[in-house]
């Protein structure tokens, strides 16, 4: 399901501006380079007119910060496990520090727009200095881009969004000094590719397009068929089944503070009714409980909702995690607003990533009318679950900056975990992948020139990206998984983000064992790119109760709070020792340290795209990742570190 955000055009504004001068050339401007481009139209979304030249447009272009290119070095110093300094997380105050762009880069792009004709009074910097802002009419925007804009119009809901056609351009000079200049070429929104919970149906909502929901189906179970031991797991898998498959029973005890979040995006909202009677069949104490709301940017819960859509992540990924973490330990809710986008999120966490009024895209990240955007002060956790995920085209530069964010925040302690997806080698509901022509769409079996499309975050190098496993039908809890069955665990490989020196190992021996030899071409899957998932968990047939009934759903929107739940009970362990939380974990779990820590899935693989996808392996493979874990094992490595 996507979230398509109308633009907000300023039409007000227009008229009030139309006798200004529209442009003047200057003859200080250096080459214009291209800087940002998009091959095509997105799915779904038609050119429909050129934009009005009077309109006026809120231009953010956002600098580029300072000693980035150095956040892998300063990551690998606190999370590689053999570093001196391992677990010497930063304080928030050091990572603004670091990064804040330099006087140059302002000083750059100010020149440039003084020089363009732009007048001094019209143009701001963002109170953090990240954003250079400037209220523009088209045309100027045009001429300082050299672009064009056009009004696209959504195919089903009719939405209209402001884009450039092809690409924009800035002077080779500032080229440098720069990450993106907004609007320009961004589409879309976030899709919630990542959950079985949207089964009941397309359904447009508060304005809202949603996409045709995917997956397993969802099946009803009567509540005398699910049974608290684990003797039936393959059937229907219950929280004693998890406990059972992981080794996972743990006493929670510094539960003031040992921070646990879950997050969940715009209109999705848990029912305490629901969890009320899931809890009394498999975690009596926890009636009654729920987690501590902490709304961003007017984010809500609804306890009258009974879509099916729209209460099936939620109840699920609560469902799951209270029972695992146990009643001692609050877990806090992390419900965003608005588009109900991530940078909304980063956002809330950390102030100088936001700006007062929207350094973010407009086009992906607005908050609703009336609603201040939130700039930092909400409490953080030490693990986020995030089990939502969309397809990673949503512009390089757009998904590189929030990447860098994940990994800032990564320096601070926090563990993000995100769900792998659950169409195998396509992304999100729709099954989407890469046409030749740049194009993502859905697409038929038996067309193999189609390349294999991975979800976004769950690529990013800074987060840990959960896959599916299950419990082939028959078998017993203590019977080895294999990867899902029930749908294709989301996997593969990054468009866009290398492949991280840490995962070299890992996934080279899978490239040279099985990657290279199942015929995909390059033009398939980018052999070079950042190999997902990282690690695994249960993934179905998940019990879970929604509007009142036991049901049978799951996905990695599943396995994503059962792994985050582990995670949590290894910082809890480590606070009882006096130590910090793990924060970013890839580096120790592809590391030689963890060996023997998973279960190797080698069964199984994710369809998708018209293929096969690609099959599980001994080792890591683009399906489960490094595999589920033991939790013991896992708990007593993690304490050895400093
Ligand atoms: C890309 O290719 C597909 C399939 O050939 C076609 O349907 C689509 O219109 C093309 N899109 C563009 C923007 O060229
Ligand atoms: C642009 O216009 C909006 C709406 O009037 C205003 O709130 C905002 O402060 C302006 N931004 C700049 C950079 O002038
Ligand atoms: C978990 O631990 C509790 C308390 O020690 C025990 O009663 C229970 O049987 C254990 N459950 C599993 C599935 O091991
Ligand atoms: C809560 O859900 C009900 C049922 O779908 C709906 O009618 C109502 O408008 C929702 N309330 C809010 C505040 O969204
Ligand atoms: C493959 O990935 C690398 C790095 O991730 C990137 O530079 C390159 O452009 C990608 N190639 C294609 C064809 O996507
Ligand atoms: C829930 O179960 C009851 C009977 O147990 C049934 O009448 C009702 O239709 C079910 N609700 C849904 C949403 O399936």
């Amino acid at each position: 399901m996507a979230f398509l955000p109308s633009f907000r055009l300023f039409i007000g504004l227009a008229a009030a501006m139309a006798g200004v001068a529209s442009t003047s050339t200057s003859p200080l401007l250096s080459r214009r380079v291209l800087h940002e481009s998009r091959h095509a139209v997105p799915h779904g979304w038609s050119l429909h007119r050129r934009a009005d030249p009077n309109t006026i447009i809120p231009l953010n272009i956002a600098l580029r910060q300072s000693n980035l290119h150095y956040l892998d070095d300063y990551l690998l110093e606190i999370a590689d496990p053999t570093s001196p300094s391992y677990g010497q997380h930063w304080t928030p105050e050091r990572v603004a520090e670091t990064f804040r762009p330099s006087t140059e880069s302002v000083d750059a792009v100010h020149t440039w727009l003084v020089n363009d004709g732009l007048d001094r009074s019209r143009i701001q910097l963002s109170k953090d200095r990240a954003y250079v802002q400037l209220n523009a009419t088209v045309a100027e925007a045009e001429s300082l881009l050299a672009t064009k804009y056009y009004i696209y119009q959504h195919d089903d809901s009719g939405v209209e969004h402001l884009a450039c056609h092809h690409g924009y351009h800035v002077p080779e000079h500032v080229a440098t000094h720069i990450d993106l200049v907004s609007p320009t070429i961004e589409f879309g929104g976030i899709k919630l590719g990542a959950t079985l919970a949207k089964r009941g149906g397309a359904s447009p909502a508060k304005g809202k397009y949603m996409h045709r929901p995917q997956g397993p189906p969802k099946i009803p179970v009567a509540a005398e068929a699910l049974t608290t031991d684990a003797e039936n797991c393959a059937a229907s898998v219950t929280p004693n089944c998890l406990r059972e498959l992981y080794g996972f029973n743990y006493t929670f005890v510094e539960t003031q503070k040992n921070k646990v979040g879950v997050v969940e995006l715009a209109d999705q909202t848990y029912v305490a009714r629901d969890l009320d009677i899931f809890f009394q069949k498999f975690a009596p104490d926890l009636v009654g409980t729920e987690p501590t709301l902490i709304s961003i940017d007017g984010g809500t819960i609804n306890f009258t909702e009974m879509d099916p859509g729209l209460i099936g992540e939620s109840n699920l990924d609560f469902q799951l995690i209270m029972p695992l973490v146990g009643k001692p330990q609050p877990v806090s809710l992390y419900q965003v607003g608005g588009d109900g986008s991530f940078n909304l999120l980063l956002d809330a966490l950390d102030g100088p990533y936001c700006t007062s009024d929207g350094g973010d895209d407009p086009s992906l990240d607005s908050v609703d009318p009336g609603t201040t955007r939130q700039c930092g002060g909400a409490p953080p956790s030490f693990v986020y679950s995030i089990s939502y995920a969309g397809a990673e085209d949503l512009g390089a530069h757009y998904t590189e900056r929030q990447c860098t964010e994940f990994g800032k925040l990564a320096l601070t302690g926090m563990t993000f975990l995100f769900a792998s997806g659950d169409n195998g080698v396509a992304s999100n509901s729709l099954g989407l992948c890469l046409l030749p022509n740049g194009t993502a769409a859905p697409v038929s079996a038996g067309d193999l020139t189609a390349n294999f499309l991975p979800n976004f975050p769950a690529t990013c190098p800074y987060v840990t990206a959960v896959g599916a496993t299950q419990l082939p039908s028959g078998s017993k809890v203590t019977d080895p998984e294999s990867a899902s069955i029930d749908f294709p665990s989301g996997g593969g490989f990054s468009n866009l983000f290398p492949r991280p020196k840490w995962q070299n190992r890992a996934v080279g021996k899978y490239l040279s064992n099985v990657g290279d030899t199942l015929g995909y071409g390059p033009e398939v899957f980018n052999r070079s790119g950042r190999g997902v998932p990282d690690v695994a968990a249960n993934g179905a047939p998940t019990a879970v109760v929604l509007d009142g009934n036991f049901t049978l759903s799951g996905g990695t929107s599943a396995s994503t709070p059962i792994f985050a739940a582990m995670v949590a009970a290894v910082n809890d362990a480590r606070l009882a020792l006096g130590k910090g939380p793990v924060g970013w974990i890839n580096p120790v779990l592809y590391s030689h340290f963890f060996a023997g820590v998973f279960n190797d899935i080698t069964t199984g693989s994710n369809t998708g795209c018209g293929t096969d996808g690609f099959p599980t392996a001994q080792g890591w493979d683009p399906v489960t990742g490094l595999g589920t874990p033991k939790f013991e094992t896992m708990q007593q490595r993690f304490l050895v570190l400093p």
